[in-house]
């Protein structure tokens, strides 16, 4: 019977048990929302993770027992609230110092006091190699086209059996690659690396309504050997 269903009434069904196991797995959370209007507040872009995707982030630091987080992308903190609600240390790099000024202030809000590098990425991830820092997660959620080189940045900065979150990599494969997960792409440095055991998650969301209503991206979770 199923297959015989639409495509958009498929969807219509994943955006229907989405939004209802939001409403009902998701506690509410006053900073988080807080974060949320304060980031439509300040005219930033709606681009944090969804209420679930924030809760999963969470559950994979508790897993693992995380005490250090390292994000890539902070925006209005929303992501980084939701990891240091864990009772681990969220550092965070942002290149964009309006962000980072909102993302402080939405942390301190919540009690968090915020950790933030100004700058960008490609530069501030060797900076933190250089400098021997280690830590048990990295989360990387922000510019796509990167991601190959943000991953060999995160092994290095991963301690062993920590892990390693890398967000929308599917629609970095389809916008940057043309679909492929061959040569220069992330799914092809992964593979290559002899220390991390990997996996890619598709994921499909009606929430967005970026395609026929639908988003459809994939993360990638790996660990370190
Ligand atoms: C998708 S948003 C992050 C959302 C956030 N993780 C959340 O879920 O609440 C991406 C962020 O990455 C930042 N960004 C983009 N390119 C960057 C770079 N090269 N280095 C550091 N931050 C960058 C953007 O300014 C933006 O705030």
């Amino acid at each position: 019977m199923s297959s015989s269903m639409p495509l958009s009434t498929k969807i219509a069904h994943v955006t229907a048990i989405e939004a209802g196991a939001e409403k009902a797995l998701v506690k509410p959370d006053a900073h988080l929302d807080n974060a949320l209007s304060s980031t439509a507040k300040h005219g930033m872009p709606p681009i944090q993770v969804s209420a679930l995707q924030g809760q999963f982030l969470a559950i994979q630091a508790r897993l693992i027992g995380a005490k250090t987080v390292l994000e890539l992308g902070a925006l209005g903190g929303y992501s980084t609230i939701c990891l240091a609600k864990t009772g681990a240390k969220v550092t965070s790099i942002e290149i964009d110092p309006k962000h980072r000024d909102v993302a402080s202030e939405n942390l301190r809000v919540a009690g968090i006091e915020p950790d933030i590098i100004l700058g960008d990425a490609r530069s501030v991830l060797p900076e933190l190699v250089r400098e021997g820092r280690v830590f048990d997660m990295v989360f990387i959620d922000a510019d796509w086209g990167q991601h190959a080189d943000y991953f060999d940045w995160a092994v290095k900065l991963t301690r062993r059996n920590g892990c390693i979150f890398i967000d929308n990599v599917v629609q970095e494969l389809i916008t940057c690659h043309g679909g492929s997960v061959g040569e220069g792409t992330l799914i092809e440095r992964v593979g290559a690396a002899t220390n991390v055991t990997a996996t890619l998650v598709p994921k499909i969301t009606g929430k967005e309504g970026v395609v026929d209503n639908a988003f459809i991206d994939g993360f990638l979770l790996a660990t370190v050997n």
